[in-house]
C-alpha cells in the first residue's frame, strides 16, 4: 500500500500524456496522485483496515476522505489539484461521490484517476483479497467502462501494453529495470479523451 500513491500519480500521468493533455494538466494529474488519499489521515485505522464490508456509517467516515484531501490540497495552494481530489470518486454514471457528478461534468484528472486507482487496487493485495493479474484487471475495467469509468479513458488505457505498468510497477518499488522514455514513446498511437 505504501507505493500506492506513486503508482496511481505515474500511471495517471502516463496515461494524460497519452490522452495528448497539455503538459500543465498532466502535472497537476501527477501531483493530485501523489496526494489523492491524503485525506484518509482523517479516516480511524479501524475502518481503513477493517477487513470486511464497511457499515454505511463507516463508508460515510471513508468517503469523508476526498474531501479532506481537496481541502488539504486548498490549504496548501495545490492550485488546480483540490478539484482532482475533491473528485476522484466519481463515477461515470453519476453514482460516485461527493459530488455524484457524471460524464463529461467530471474532472478529466479524476476520470483518469479512477481507472489508474481501480488498476492499482485490483493488482494489489488487500486486506480482504489476494493481488489479481493484469490481464483481470484489464477485463474488470473494461467490464465497468460506461458505468463506473470513462470509456474514453479506459480505452486510452487499454493501448498500453502489459509490459508497460508491470516495468511501471517494478521501477517505482525498486525491483525492476529503469522504465525509458523509449518503451513508452513506441507504445500503441495516441488517443484523444
Ligand atoms: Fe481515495
Ligand atoms: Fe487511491
Amino acid at each position: 500500500m505504501k507505493d500506492h500513491a506513486q503508482v496511481v500519480s505515474r500511471l495517471a500521468a502516463q496515461m494524460a500524456l497519452k490522452a495528448g493533455l497539455p503538459d500543465t494538466e498532466v502535472e497537476e494529474i501527477r501531483l493530485a496522485g501523489l496526494i489523492h488519499d491524503i485525506g484518509k489521515i482523517h479516516v480511524p485505522e479501524y475502518v481503513l483496515r477493517k477487513p470486511t464490508l464497511l457499515t454505511a456509517q463507516e463508508f460515510e467516515i471513508m468517503k469523508s476522505h476526498a474531501a479532506w484531501g481537496a481541502k488539504m490540497a486548498e490549504l496548501s495552494r495545490a492550485r488546480g489539484i483540490e478539484r482532482i481530489v475533491f473528485h476522484h470518486h466519481e463515477r461515470h454514471d453519476g453514482t460516485g461521490y461527493p459530488g455524484g457528478l457524471s460524464g463529461g461534468d467530471i474532472p478529466i484528472g479524476s476520470r483518469i484517476f479512477a481507472v489508474a486507482d481501480a488498476f492499482d487496487a485490483i493488482t494489489s493485495d488487500r486486506p480482504y483479497r489476494k493481488a489479481r493479474s493484469i490481464d483481470a484487471a484489464r477485463k474488470e475495467l473494461q467490464r465497468c467502462s460506461g458505468t463506473q469509468f470513462d470509456p474514453d479513458v479506459v480505452e486510452v488505457f487499454l493501448r498500453f501494453p502489459n509490459d508497460l505498468w508491470r516495468e511501471l510497477r517494478a521501477e517505482i518499488t525498486g525491483q525492476g529495470k529503469l522504465l525509458s522514455t523509449l518503451d513508452i514513446a513506441n507504445s500503441p498511437t495516441q488517443a484523444k479523451i
